[in-house]
């Protein structure tokens, strides 16, 4: 088989590394990929944006990929899947109205509403008066832009002055552009987060080990948030039981939803939870793998993933993963200055002393190579991710590794899974 994987970041380097692994493909072709994803082995980058869609479609046709995996939400939002699918080629990933329930906090909102799944109670906003009178009078709250904002259109707010500028930075001066036409104010929740993913072909359902990812960009969840600094699974937060009350009040309604909206969605769907005190709640929806959730997931994967992929690309997904024992980690080292400002071109050394070690495999995810030099390129730069027999173990080897690799200013939480292991 060839496989085509749309991105470039960690998230698509931990799908072609666990994709290159299969011995029923020959062939990976990543666009636009990185410096890093181009030596994983049967890997080619290719020089096309997510966004040149007909371009990728001309190339799939005419290279006979078999199946696309998206790894970002932006090409599915757009639509990328129902044009690869008029021209007759298959894609991991929802077409342009599943994806919708990431693309839209409204529509999410109003979707979650009409088939009672349990979520924070909001209202929409569109004038940014209005939206400031009702902030003020309900405190603390949550303000997020309607559309996508790569992670960081959602903004907790506490007090006054927060949530003034909250509603100033996306309605007004409109940081995340026409993302911020319309805004979802809700209310706070408290609890702990946790990431539940679901395979699904439109029918059957194969549910993932529910991870964690750590979204602000301090250590003790302190400071903005970020796209994810670090995640680890199995997350002990959500066991059996919970495993259960998740899949009944909240993924089998989603998915009646989406069948009786005529949505016929294939891909990852991502429930993003808080587990309050009246239960599990969504906070949002993502049509696709999470970053950096998929790294530890996919070192934890015994089975061969692409029967998988394609499984629920073709509406026939079978069978059940298997997962090794144990708890795998990931550690994000990011640019000084993300989520705000950073400088790129800073040199990353360490990697091959990295690359020695067992059970640890460092995902590229903002990163270029010049002259066979591998520097940094983006806000997330390296997500190391190390396996073990425990969570302890794992949290203790990617930190070992953490502390090989070096670039100037370079930045990590130094407390990755280290709420569950209280
Ligand atoms: P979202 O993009 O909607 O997932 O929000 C990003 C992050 O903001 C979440 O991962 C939470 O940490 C926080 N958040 C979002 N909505 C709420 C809420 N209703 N209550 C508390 N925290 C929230
Ligand atoms: N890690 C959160 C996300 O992928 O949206």
């Amino acid at each position: 088989m060839k496989i085509l994987v749309l991105g470039s970041g960690g998230r698509e380097d931990a799908l072609v590394w666990k994709i290159s692994q299969s011995p029923l493909v020959s062939k990976i072709y990543c666009a636009p990929g990185n410096g890093g994803i181009c030596s994983r082995e049967k890997t080619e980058c290719l020089p096309f944006k997510t966004e040149d869609v007909s371009k990728l479609a001309d190339f799939a046709l005419k290279e006979k990929v078999d199946l696309t995996v998206v790894g970002p939400e932006a090409p599915l939002v757009a639509g990328i899947a129902d044009l690869f699918e008029q021209k007759g080629l298959k894609v991991f990933g929802p077409k342009r109205a599943g994806a919708r329930l990431e693309g839209s906090k409204v529509f999410a909102k109003d979707f979650m509403e009409r088939y009672g799944i349990p979520t924070a109670f909001h209202k929409t906003f569109e004038d940014s008066r209005v939206a400031r009178d009702y902030a003020l009078d309900n405190l603390p709250l949550v303000v997020k832009a309607d559309g996508l904002a790569g992670g960081k259109g959602a903004i907790v707010c506490k007090t006054k002055e927060e949530a003034e500028k909250a509603i100033e930075r996306i309605m007004v001066r409109k940081e995340f552009g026409p993302s911020g036409e319309r805004v979802v104010i809700e209310e706070f929740l408290e609890g702990e987060e946790a990431t539940f993913m679901i395979l699904t072909d439109g029918n059957r359902v194969i549910a993932l080990p529910p991870a964690q990812d750590h979204k602000a960009v301090f250590d003790g969840d302190k400071g903005p948030n970020t796209g994810g600094m670090g995640a680890y699974a199995p997350a002990p937060v959500v066991d059996e039981e919970r495993k259960k009350e998740i899949i009944e009040k909240i993924v089998k309604p989603t998915l009646d939803g989406l069948e009786r909206e005529g949505i016929d969605y294939r891909g990852c769907l991502y429930f993003g939870l808080m587990l309050t005190k009246r239960g599990p709640c969504v906070l949002e929806f993502n049509c696709r793998f999470g970053d950096p959730e998929i790294q530890p997931l996919v070192m934890l994967m015994e089975s061969d993933i692409v029967p998988f992929l394609k499984g629920a690309a073709d509406g026939k997904l079978k069978g059940e993963i298997k997962w090794k024992e144990g708890a795998a980690v990931c550690v994000i080292m990011a640019s000084g200055g993300y989520p705000g400002r950073y400088e790129k071109g800073k040199e990353i050394k360490g990697l091959d002393e990295v690359s020695k070690m067992k059970d640890v495999v460092v995902f590229n995810a903002g990163v270029s190579r010049e002259n066979g030099i591998l520097k940094t390129a983006g806000g997330r730069v390296l997500a190391v991710t190390a396996r073990a027999d425990n969570l302890k173990q794992a949290i203790g080897l990617a930190y070992q590794a953490v502390d090989k690799i070096s670039f100037e200013n370079e930045h990590h939480r130094t407390d990755i899974g280290r709420k569950a292991l209280k």
